[in-house]
């Protein structure tokens, strides 16, 4: 099969950080505009695997093209909360991978005894807005000039899935 969704193992460290890189340098996603070093990358990476951290892995033809994952929060009073992040390699976008990588990882999530899931997106990330809002995130607030890229600022939106809406 060309397409698989796995979860994280450490054979995938070395594509993940790659296809992590690929998206930073489009500068208009992530946080960052180069993935971070290797060696800090797989720290986080083995953290992941250490804390049974829901991260899910899109596999094409053995290549890592995309990934989700769920980051518990270390702190006491939020140890209900995930943080969601993820990407999609764009020569792999709008073939409905990124719905499977959600699906398998907020279902882990909740698995794993979370009940929030929270992020936070760039307010003219269309895509990854519309395609939240499709798996039940609601819009919780707006981080006003959030992001600074080359001198431009961006509103960040945050939003949340909540595992049972009270
Ligand atoms: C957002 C992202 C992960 C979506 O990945 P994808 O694999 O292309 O998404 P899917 O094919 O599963 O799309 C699912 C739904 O999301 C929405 N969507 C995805 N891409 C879209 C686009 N370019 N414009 C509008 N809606 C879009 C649609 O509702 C789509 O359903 P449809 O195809 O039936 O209309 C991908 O565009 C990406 O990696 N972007 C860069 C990284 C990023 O933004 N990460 C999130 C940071 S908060």
């Amino acid at each position: 099969m060309p397409l698989h969704i796995s979860p994280l193992a450490k054979s995938h460290f070395e594509g993940l950080r790659r296809v992590l890189d690929v998206i930073a340098r489009e500068k208009h996603y992530l946080a960052f505009f180069v993935a971070p070093a290797a060696e800090e990358a797989y720290a986080f990476y083995r953290d992941i695997l250490t804390h049974n951290d829901s991260h899910y892995v899109a596999l094409f033809e053995n290549k890592v093209i995309g990934w989700c994952d769920v980051i518990r929060k270390p702190q006491a009073a939020l140890q209900h909360v995930g943080v969601l992040g993820m990407g999609v390699h764009p020569d792999h976008r709008r073939q409905g991978i990124a719905t499977q990588l959600m699906q398998t990882a907020i279902a882990k999530a909740w698995e794993n005894g979370l009940t929030r899931i929270e992020l936070t997106v760039r307010s003219d990330n269309a895509a990854a807005i519309a395609l939240y809002e499709r798996h039940g995130f609601t819009q919780e607030g707006l981080l006003r000039q959030g992001f600074l890229v080359d001198g431009a600022y961006f509103d960040v939106i945050s939003m949340a899935l909540l595992m049972e809406q009270p």
